[in-house]
């Protein structure tokens, strides 16, 4: 059993004190001499400066668990948010003030306008669809220039990946994952295979030409033997990603030097992951999962940041479960709880509007979510959506060929062999969508709340009874842990 493997650590850096200027951020280079850069690098390595705090928060489950929400909530004093892994697959919800955003590729500091946001090397940009959102931001009022980064490494979705996974996914014999076709999976196993386009490559316009007739010659005679798909227009594409590039030009730093110089100046960052630790690449639940590490270890390789400078992960977990897509689910509910789920949880992806499966809280995968990702803090989100039951049954173990087991199968169809083991919570079935401070939560909410943390091992910090910002509740440790000011 993994219990009580991930400890919650305290850091005595996080309760240190930082600005929040984002002047010098903005423009990495600004006022320095190369000399001054290499000795706060040096310094830096040899962890002679005071850093700013990290913290990484990661999906706990199979995405849409809330991290929009409470990387939101966590910018009220966090100076920097940096996406690392996947592209506009995601759809991260914040509402603040019944006013609601869909953020897809864009961190959720941008809705701060003092917060810097930074689009890392870890995600896959589709420049339209990046374009199309900064639009939209702007349209609704949302400050987007000197304070949003997009990495010159990040690696570019261009229309022959979006060919290759319809095609894919519709093809007889193919195992169909139920994407969300945006071209995630094609454009991570081009930049695998060495011939991606990345974003310094779009802003090259010579290599662009080149890179889009080659690939796009390739990519039509594949998809035609393999798809019968109609071939691409390499031209028209060209034009329309080379205007696409100049658009996107000032947005592109080497954003791992911004990260590294801005925690060096003692800036806080907070590496906002997508998707959910079952559907990374390697841990999650293969091959029903995104082409990514979403998981913690993703923070690192995504944004450039080392390892040593990750302070902490947050997991956030809804207090049931659910997926969208295919693949295993061994807690689903496919009967009319499920359905009073969905409805009452409003489980209808934020983008493509898909139905979202339903079931209970799992906690072994809660715990193999912990182990993975080094969860010293976990999120509850979605508390409310229990309210109205008087039991609330919760996967507290597996069962295979009769033995109980902690383990998560290497293969998809190793879950069809799990029985779920289940014990029935008392409900509270009263409303807590206005409460504040966990000890106005009804007692046996704050009893749900202790066994989950009984039972994976780290510590509940925040609870989340509502989709607002203020439908918040935040515990005191995790306020003075995290440097956040209290509600
Ligand atoms: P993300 O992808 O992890 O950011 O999550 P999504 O935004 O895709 O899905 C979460 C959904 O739940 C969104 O519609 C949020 O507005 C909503 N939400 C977040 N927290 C709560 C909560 O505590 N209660 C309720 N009822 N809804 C919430
Ligand atoms: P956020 O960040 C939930 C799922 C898809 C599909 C699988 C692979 O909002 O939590 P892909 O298009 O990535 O190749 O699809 O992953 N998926 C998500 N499910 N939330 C997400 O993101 C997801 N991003 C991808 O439904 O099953
Ligand atoms: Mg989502």
């Amino acid at each position: 059993m993994l219990k009580r493997t991930h400890q919650y650590r305290r850091s005595s850096q996080f309760s240190s004190q930082f600005s929040s200027g984002a002047t010098s951020v903005c423009d990495p280079g600004a006022g320095r001499t190369v000399a001054q850069d290499s000795q706060v690098e040096l310094a830096l390595s040899r962890g002679r400066t005071s850093r700013g705090r990290t913290a990484v928060i990661v999906g706990a489950q199979w995405g849409d668990e809330g991290k929009g929400k409470i990387v939101d909530v966590l910018t009220q004093t966090f100076s920097v948010v940096a996406r690392y892994a996947g592209g506009h697959n995601a759809g991260h919800t914040v509402i603040i003030n019944g006013k609601k955003f869909i953020l897809q590729l864009v961190p959720g500091g941008i809705l701060r306008p003092e917060c810097i946001s930074v689009i890392g090397n870890g995600v896959v940009l589709d420049p339209l669809a990046f374009l199309k959102e900064v639009a939209s931001l702007r349209a609704g009022g949302v400050k987007v220039d000197s304070n949003l980064f997009v990495s010159n490494r990040a690696q570019v979705i261009l229309p022959y990946h979006r060919m290759m996974e319809l095609g894919s996914e519709n093809a007889p014999g193919r195992v169909k994952i139920g994407t969300t076709s945006r071209g995630i999976g094609p454009t991570y196993e081009d930049k695998m295979g060495r011939r991606g386009l990345r974003v310094a490559d779009l802003l090259d316009t010579a290599l662009l030409r080149t890179h889009i007739e080659n690939a796009c010659r390739e990519k039509n005679m594949i998809a035609h033997a393999l798809f019968n798909s109609e071939p691409l227009d390499a031209d028209k594409m060209f034009r329309e990603y080379a205007d696409a590039a100049e658009q996107i030009r000032p947005f592109v730093r080497d954003t791992a030097l911004l990260l590294n110089r801005a925690l060096a100046e003692g800036k806080s960052i907070v590496f906002e992951g997508a998707q959910g630790t079952m559907l990374d690449i390697d841990h999650g639940t293969y091959p029903f999962v995104t082409s990514s590490n979403s998981t913690s270890g993703g923070a690192a390789t995504g944004t450039g940041v080392p390892p040593t400078s990750i302070d902490t992960v947050i997991g956030i977990t809804k207090a049931y479960c659910t997926r969208v897509g295919s693949g295993p689910f061994p807690s689903e509910l496919v009967d009319a709880r499920g359905e009073d789920l969905r409805k009452r949880g409003n489980e209808f992806g934020a983008v493509t509007g898909r139905p979202r499966r339903t079931g209970w809280l799992d906690l072994p995968e809660l715990r193999y979510a912990g182990m993975i990702n080094g969860i010293s803090w976990l999120v509850v989100t979605k508390l409310d959506v229990l309210d109205h039951l008087t039991e609330i049954p919760v996967c507290v173990g597996y069962k295979v060929d009769g033995k109980e087991t902690d383990e998560a199968p290497a293969q998809a169809c190793g879950y069809e062999k799990i029985e779920c083991l289940y014990r029935n919570l008392p409900g509270w079935a009263c409303p807590t969508q206005a409460i504040r401070t966990v000890e106005a939560l009804p007692k046996a909410a704050r009893e749900y709340l202790a066994f989950i943390e009984k039972e994976t091992g780290a510590r509940v910090g925040l609870i989340s009874t509502g989709p607002d910002r203020e439908q918040t509740i935040l515990v005191p440790d995790f306020v003075s842990a995290l440097g956040l000011k209290n509600c």
